[in-house]
């Protein structure tokens, strides 16, 4: 079997710092939680909690809390969980948010603070989002879809900063852009998407449109993997979703000559590396 697997698969710059900031802290001692899961994969979590990491799920969870060492995770929190984390005087912040997204923290602060209206392109539930949200001086419009660009309205004298999730897909962004760019407002646009997911999503999309079958790993949860395999599906109509190798139980129809891997940016190298070797191998 031939097989094509994307270069940019797998973690990126910002999630390799935030996991390796995990383990740098279980060496160092001590009782360490993360402020959410440190990445959407649960094989990396599984193995970080044998080792003694707890991950907290909610801010009350984090209220409670008297010591011990709270890591954020690459997505950021916002501005009220750092606050929250600061009043705590046993508590060691470490601060493994992307530096990508702690530039949207700051445009979105500082251009609130100027009075404009700030639109932030991306998914209303999604941590990320949520933590760019927190560090507006003023309420925020979250745009996902065309719809709700269409029905946008804002006070004409109030100039608007549109920012995006930094894992939206470009193609999207740039029709939403379009969008509000037709009603006539003053708007400084901040295209924040993460160069890595737009290297991941091209060289993606270019490997599904010239393989028989397209394989896309990445964690359930992981909105990243969750958005490579719309891509691919568009491409590759045997385009399929797994966690680890263990999903991979079906095999090709026999006119598979040549398969495609891409990966989320949550998914360890040796995740990836497992399925190429077993997909390589494989015989029909
Ligand atoms: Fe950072 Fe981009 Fe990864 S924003 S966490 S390097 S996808």
């Amino acid at each position: 079997m031939k097989v094509i697997t994307a270069e940019s698969a797998g973690f990126c710059f910002g999630v390799k710092r935030a996991v390796d900031t995990v383990y740098k802290e279980i060496e160092a001692g001590g009782k360490i939680y993360t402020y959410g899961e440190i990445i959407h994969n649960e094989e990396v979590v599984k193995d970080l909690e044998s080792k003694g990491v707890t991950v907290l799920h909610s801010k009350s969870e984090l209220e409670k809390l008297e010591e011990g060492t709270v890591i954020i995770r690459s997505h950021g929190v916002s501005k009220e969980i750092y606050d929250l984390i600061k009043t705590k005087e046993n508590i060691k912040l470490v601060d493994a948010t992307c530096p990508f997204v702690v530039k949207i923290h700051n445009i979105v602060e500082e251009e609130s603070k100027k009075g404009k209206k700030i639109v932030v392109i991306g998914d209303a539930s999604h941590p990320e989002v949520q933590g760019i949200v927190g560090f507006s001086d003023s309420p925020v419009t979250v745009v996902q879809n065309k719809n709700e660009a269409e029905a946008f309205e804002n006070d004409p004298s109030q100039e608007i900063c549109i920012v995006s999730q930094t894992t939206f897909n470009y193609k999207k962004f740039a029709e939403l852009v379009e969008i509000f760019g037709k009603k006539g407002y003053s708007i400084n646009t901040v295209n924040t998407i993460c160069s890595a997911t737009e290297q991941r999503q091209t060289e993606a999309r270019e490997i599904a449109s010239k393989v028989d079958a397209m394989i896309v790993i990445g964690g359930k949860n992981s909105s990243n993997t969750r958005k490579l395999y719309e891509i691919c599906s568009e491409m590759c109509r045997d385009t399929r979703l797994i966690q680890t190798l263990a999903d991979l139980d079906s095999g090709f129809p026999e006119s598979t000559s040549c398969v495609g891997i891409t990966a989320g940016a949550s998914t360890p190298n040796y995740i990836i590396e497992e399925v190429q070797s077993n997909v390589r191998g494989t015989d029909f």
